[in-house]
């Protein structure tokens, strides 16, 4: 277990994959403390800088996380987000975690020209706004601004929508089944409202989601979300290319 100092790979990165690699030989598990940055320097040959270096970097991947005064411990691994067009509730579900919302904001408010082209409304349409905080076991993980037009949900502002699925009262209550989506997904550091929110330091990295679902041809949400990118990747199942498809 030497660092190669020869290398043309950084030392840094060369300890990164050193320590993941013991971290499963060791058997550690999540909240196991790892060794100090002192031990991991005498124990590598390498300056506290270069340790330091790494255990940035693996805190940033979300691979440890630093409890001031006590060390650094082993993370929970991400949730991984699958691209398809699921709800929040479902997915969390799925990965055995419960779903949970808290209400920012909700108001009907006519839509501005930019949300309405999106949408394929008239500009000034009435659209509910409605702003969340979704939890997972009860941990912020992202914050979820939707758009809805009036004219496919009167009365949706009267549904409380902490503890209850959107696009369950979507269904259940309107009888609104999505049938179709697309969905932009972007890196971006969380603004300082949001990483209060999600108690996240300032200029944490985040994935910014854009959504827009449609039933029957009809755009029923546009959906701008801020997910933890410390806490959720992306997955995606790959299908082989088809002979002469693109
Ligand atoms: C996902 C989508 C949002 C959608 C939400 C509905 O998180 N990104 O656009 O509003 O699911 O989730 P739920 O039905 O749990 O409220």
């Amino acid at each position: 277990m030497a660092i190669d100092p020869t290398s043309p790979v950084p030392k840094y990165t060369q300890l990164r994959d050193h320590l993941l690699d013991w971290i499963v030989e060791a058997g550690l598990s999540v909240d196991d403390p790892v060794p100090s940055e002192r031990e991991l320097g005498s124990r590598y040959g390498l300056s506290r800088m270069t340790v330091r270096q790494t255990i940035d970097l693996l805190v940033a991947e979300g691979k440890l996380y630093r409890v001031p005064g006590k060390g650094t411990f082993v993370a929970r691994p991400k949730i991984e987000m699958p691209l398809a067009l699921t709800s929040f509730t479902e997915d969390m579900r799925a990965r055995g975690y419960e779903p949970g919302a808290r209400d920012l904001a909700r108001r009907i408010a006519p839509a501005g020209k930019n949300t309405a082209r999106m949408m394929g409304l008239p500009p000034g349409s009435p659209v509910h706004h409605i702003e969340r905080l979704r939890t997972a076991d009860g941990e912020p993980m992202a914050v979820e601004r939707s758009y809805i037009p009036v004219s496919v949900t009167p009365g949706l502002d009267t549904y409380p929508l902490s503890g209850r699925s959107l696009y369950s009262i979507l269904e259940e209550e309107f009888g609104i089944l999505l049938d179709s989506g697309e969905q932009t997904i972007e890196a971006g550091i969380c603004d300082p409202a949001d990483a209060k929110l999600l108690g996240l330091a300032h200029g944490s990295p985040v994935l910014s989601m854009q959504r827009r679902s449609f039933a029957n041809g009809k755009c029923v949400e546009l959906a701008l979300s801020t997910y933890r990118a410390d806490r959720y990747q992306l997955h995606s199942r790959l299908d082989p290319r088809r002979p002469g498809g693109t």
